[in-house]
């Protein structure tokens, strides 16, 4: 079955089977074609984390409908809201699937003004990062449980383009523009995963990937 939200068939084909997987940002673009590929690859359970909890169970109605299984489920998860992600991370706990296979760390945003979230951090310091950061770190005893494991951050270009750290300003408050400030939530994303990749390597995880948006989900 061709998977329709992708702009070319991918030729790709994997069996999942038994495989545990969440998907942020399963609701639109790149998430919700992985999590229909996901889906569609027989993966036992596809847990997509959705902000808007109609949107959610919309898209995973659509994907049901266009795969004709019934592995996938739509979780409610705002990233701009770290009890949401903690929230997210103790249900996956408590759901007895005792593994997890794949997290993609998908969701994200540009922001074209400064702005905070609740919890105090500037919008895409937070949402593409620092919750992706939070939720891997909770969930990090059911990946190091699961033989062969993988973290995916969905990445950008604009890591290498517009990325440059300043400690001193994370948060925006002495200088904020957008692509920086996009650009850093990215780079975080690649720094953060090769020091995880260095320090599960020897746990018999696989691995992270900060891809780079050349997933082949990617349009
Ligand atoms: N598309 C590109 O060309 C491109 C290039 C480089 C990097 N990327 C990166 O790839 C990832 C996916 O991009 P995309 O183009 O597929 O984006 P998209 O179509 O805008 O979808 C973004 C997804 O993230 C979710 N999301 C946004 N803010 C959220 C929040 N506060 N809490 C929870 N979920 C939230 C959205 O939920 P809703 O459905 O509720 O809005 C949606 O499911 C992003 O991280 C993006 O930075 C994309």
């Amino acid at each position: 079955m061709l998977n329709p939200f992708l702009a070319k068939p991918l030729d790709l084909h994997a069996d999942l089977t038994g495989k545990v997987v969440i998907v942020t940002g399963g609701t639109g673009g790149i998430g919700k074609a992985a999590a229909y590929q996901l889906s569609e690859w027989n993966a036992a359970r596809v847990i997509i984390g959705c902000r808007n909890e109609q949107k959610g169970n919309a898209v995973v109605a659509e994907i049901k409908n266009g795969t004709g299984r019934g592995n996938i489920e739509a979780w409610p998860l705002e990233l701009a809201d770290l009890e949401s992600v903690r929230a997210f991370a103790k249900r996956f706990k408590e759901c007895g699937a005792g593994r997890l296979d794949l997290l993609l760390n998908n969701a994200g945003l540009v922001k074209n003004t400064f702005k905070k979230t609740k919890d105090g951090f500037e919008i895409m310091f937070q949402v593409n990062f620092l919750s992706h950061f939070l939720l891997t770190n909770l969930l990090l005893d059911e990946l190091k449980a699961t033989p062969g494991a993988r973290v995916v951050h969905t990445s950008s270009g604009m890591a290498n383009s517009a990325g440059k750290i300043d400690l001193g300003n994370l948060n925006g408050e002495k200088g904020f523009s957008t692509a920086r400030f996009y650009g850093n939530s990215k780079l975080l994303q690649i720094i953060y995963s090769n020091e995880l990749n260095r320090r599960l390597e020897t746990t018999g995880f696989i691995g992270c990937e900060s891809n780079l948006n050349h997933l082949p989900f990617s349009y």
